[in-house]
């Protein structure tokens, strides 16, 4: 059994790296394998948008390190990502590689299921609005199944090492990982959130001003207050409409992107005379 930890700090011995070795010792007490990523010391270009991964051999066409970050994740039998808030949300470096697995996220029949979770250092309370939606849209592109979330509160370099509850959170994370995965057990462990699926607390009020949305999911419901608490209550369909869905997927594929295909090729010429201007103005 093998556990991969990413880390999207780019800080070294920072307090992601902390948490993930406490993780990783926590798994390898179970007996796992371990290793550990660090995000930025590979090349992970931005996603170039020509589709071209999507239309030809599967293969992404960006020169980089991207492809050896990806045969990491398949080759382990479970993740866990540690990245600080950066403004808000995770750092850049795991967004980058959220757009880079556009390939992946159209491309999840047949790939294996497996448990991961998400640990986020951070400095200030209620600065961290994000960080779970970047892990759970991350998770959900790579077919993993979420099975925890947590955020600490640190801030200096390896700050956290003061922190014991902090170590034995990650710990704990790290053992459980490894549990599920020799259980194959993927059910969610963590603090129970508002969206069923995702675990986190945001929502998005629709335009009609009477349904809520989950923005990371796409699970959608209806508002309640009971005893004064905030409740939504999703609709079963919701499930079936859930954003990541296998089958959501496919379709997003087969219905939308598919048919742009034809669209662009049918308005090359056109597009070519129209872009001309474009294409002349401010050029170097
Ligand atoms: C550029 C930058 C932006 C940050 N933005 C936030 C923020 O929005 N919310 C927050 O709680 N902490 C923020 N922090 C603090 C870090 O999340 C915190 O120091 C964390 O412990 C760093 O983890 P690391 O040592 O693994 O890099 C920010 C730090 C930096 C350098």
């Amino acid at each position: 059994m093998k556990i991969l930890a990413l880390n999207g700090s780019v800080r070294k011995y920072g307090n992601s790296e902390v948490l993930l070795k406490q993780a990783l010792m926590g798994a390898e007490a179970e007996g796992a394998e371990v290793e550990i990523l660090n995000l930025t010391d590979y090349d992970i270009g931005p996603c170039r948008g020509c589709g071209l991964c999507l239309f030809k051999d599967n293969v992404c066409q960006v020169k980089d390190n991207t492809n050896e970050i990806f045969a990491k994740v398949d080759a382990c039998d479970g993740l866990i990502l540690g990245a600080p808030c950066y403004f808000l949300e995770l750092t850049a470096i795991v967004k980058q590689l959220i757009d880079r697995c556009w390939i992946r996220g159209h491309n999840q029949v047949g790939l294996k299921r497996k448990p991961a979770s998400v640990i986020v250092p951070y400095a200030t309370r209620g600065w961290i609005p994000y960080v779970f939606m970047q892990a759970s849209i991350l998770f959900n592109v790579m077919c993993l199944d979420k099975i925890n979330q947590a955020a600490v509160c640190t801030q200096g370099i390896s700050e956290v090492v003061l922190d014991q509850d902090a170590l034995d959170l990650a710990d704990r994370m790290g053992r459980e990982l490894a549990v599920a995965v020799r259980n194959q057990d993927f059910t969610y462990r963590g603090e129970k959130g508002i969206c069923p699926s995702c675990h986190d607390n945001l929502l998005r009020v629709l335009k009609d001003r009477e349904t809520i949305e989950c923005p990371t999911c796409g699970m959608r419901g209806k508002l309640n207050l009971a005893d004064g608490k905030i409740e939504v209550q999703f609709d079963e369909k919701s499930w079936e409409d859930f954003r990541f869905k296998l089958n959501v997927a496919y379709n997003h594929f087969a219905y939308h992107i598919a048919p742009s295909k034809d669209y662009f090729l049918r308005t090359k010429d056109e597009r070519k005379i129209k872009s001309q201007k474009y294409r002349e103005y401010l050029a170097k």
